[in-house]
Parts: C-alpha cells; sequence; structure tokens
C-alpha cells in the first residue's frame, strides 16, 4: 500500500474534517483552517455536497439503478453510498473507487452491505479510467445500467489531465439507461474567494481545477439532464432529503446535476 502522506494535505482528509470526521491529520486541519478564514461556510457546503449524493442515489435507486460506480468515493462517511441504495433496493451492486491511501484503509466500512447486494473497493486513480473499467467489470455488469458518480471530485482533475475526455471515456463502456451524477465547485459564485482558495492549495500541492457552470454543463453533452438539469446542490430533488442547515444562508459554490444516456 502506498504510504500516507501526512506532510502536505489531501482533499479526502480535509473533506473528513470538514465533515467532522477522525481520518486526518494536523496538516488537513491547518489547510481547512485556512479554507475556513475564506468563507466559514466550507463545512456547510461539505454537508451539502454529501446531501446531494443521498438524494441523487436514492432517486436512481427509486428508479431502477441497481449498478452504482462511484469515483472519488472519500474516506467512509455514515451513510455511504451503498447504505442509502441498498435501503431502496437490497441487491444493489457497488463499486467505490479512490486514489487516496488512507481511503484503503478505511475500505472495510464500505464493505458490509446487504446479503443479497454486493460492495467493492478499487484503489485507482480516474486519470486511469481503463484499469477502472476493467476492475467495475467484475463486479458490475456493464450490459445493464450502471450510475456513474463522481460526486466532488473533478474539481481535482485539470483540463491538462482532460477531464471531460475522461468522462466520455467511461460512460462510453456504460449502456443506454445508465446514469452520470456530479457535483463540482466553481468560481462562478465567489470568484475573489475562489482565486485565493485555489492559490493556497496550488501552494501546499493540491490542484483546484474550478469550473464555469457551461464548462460543468459540457461534461453532460448527449446526456439527458434529469428535471431541474443543472443546479446549485441543495436545489436538486430537496423532497429527497432532510435539509442541510445554514445551507439557505448564501450561495452554494458549485453545481449538481444527474442525467440519463439515451
Ligand atoms: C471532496 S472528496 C469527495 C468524496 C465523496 N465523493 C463525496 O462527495 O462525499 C474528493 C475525493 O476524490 C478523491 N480523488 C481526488 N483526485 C482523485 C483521482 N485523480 N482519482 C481518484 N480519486 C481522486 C480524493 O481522494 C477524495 O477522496
Amino acid at each position: 500500500m502506498t504510504e500516507i502522506d501526512t506532510s502536505k494535505p489531501h482533499p479526502a482528509r480535509m473533506y473528513d474534517w470538514y465533515l467532522g470526521g477522525k481520518d486526518n491529520y494536523p496538516v488537513d486541519e491547518a489547510m481547512g483552517q485556512q479554507m475556513l478564514a475564506l468563507d466559514p461556510r466550507v463545512p456547510v457546503m461539505a454537508r451539502v455536497n454529501r446531501a446531494f449524493m443521498h438524494r441523487a442515489t436514492r432517486w436512481l435507486a427509486k428508479n431502477g439503478v441497481r449498478q452504482f460506480l462511484d469515483i472519488g468515493t472519500g474516506i467512509p462517511t455514515e451513510p455511504n453510498l451503498h447504505q442509502i441504495a441498498q435501503v431502496v433496493a437490497a441487491d444493489a451492486r457497488i463499486v467505490y473507487c479512490d486514489n487516496d491511501p488512507i481511503v484503503l484503509a478505511h475500505a472495510a466500512a464500505l464493505l458490509r452491505g446487504t446479503e443479497e447486494g454486493v460492495t467493492e473497493y478499487l484503489q485507482a486513480d480516474v486519470r486511469d479510467p481503463d484499469a477502472i473499467i476493467e476492475g467495475a467489470k467484475q463486479v458490475l455488469d456493464f450490459g445493464r445500467p450502471v450510475a456513474l458518480s463522481l460526486v466532488a471530485l473533478l474539481h481535482f482533475v485539470p483540463d491538462e489531465d482532460g477531464a471531460h475526455e475522461l468522462v466520455r471515456r467511461l460512460l462510453s463502456e456504460l449502456p443506454s439507461g445508465s446514469y452520470l451524477v456530479m457535483t463540482h465547485a466553481s468560481a462562478d459564485f465567489t470568484p475573489e474567494e475562489s482565486k485565493a482558495a485555489t492559490e493556497k492549495l496550488k501552494a501546499a500541492g493540491v490542484t483546484l481545477a474550478l469550473r464555469s457552470r457551461e464548462e460543468f454543463t459540457r461534461f453532460f453533452d448527449g446526456l439527458e439532464l434529469v428535471e431541474p438539469g443543472v443546479e446549485v446542490p441543495h436545489r436538486w430533488h430537496p423532497e429527497l432529503g432532510e435539509p442541510v442547515p445554514g445551507q439557505d444562508d448564501g450561495v452554494i459554490p458549485g453545481y449538481g446535476a444527474v442525467a440519463r444516456k439515451p
């Protein structure tokens, strides 16, 4: 296993700190505090993002999806995706994937699902879609619809690494009736704070590739957006989950959407 590097902050561990988890290090907390100094609502944003994942997963399972490929899973935080999907459909099959060794270290928590369903964990990088497809095919039937969930992931993948092409490649393997689920941070709402955050993270070795509404929407080219389309995450099917305290106290600087492959 690759060693856990505690000399610089990592997105998975900073996110865990925002969510009040314990699987983070002083270096993650220090950078998290710098992000809070720029915008004290960062922990609310993390919860709003997590709650979007819950509602989108619930919506998909209720609409018949039984297979999920979740890339950029993060450190386990209950309820995890499988715990939402398998409440609706006990036989749901889930493949989780992340490239951070700390997620692998805690992956056991992702593997405790229903007897009827399956959960599996792949240690892989989204920039290596072929490895992910090969691994996922051991567990999922790519002849049947799969929900590809890339939640709060692609703002860590710059255009130089081919973010849009990676999504095309992954979707090209999935049959009609599959879905793409995404959230993504954007500088559209708070440009100055976003620029400062990007610079601070860059200095600490973390790439943040914020994208505009138009750049985000381009990930869904050729797909059918589920109503209400591209939205700020907490306004996407709010009836499917509890509101996050503080979500209406200002803008959530990002977008979320779900779309079907025709
Ligand atoms: C902000 S967390 C989001 C976790 C979860 N998807 C959620 O929304 O609650 C981003 C996750 O993406 C992972 N990640 C970042 N770059 C990645 C890459 N190139 N390949 C795979 N995972 C990556 C990080 O390790 C982290 O766990």
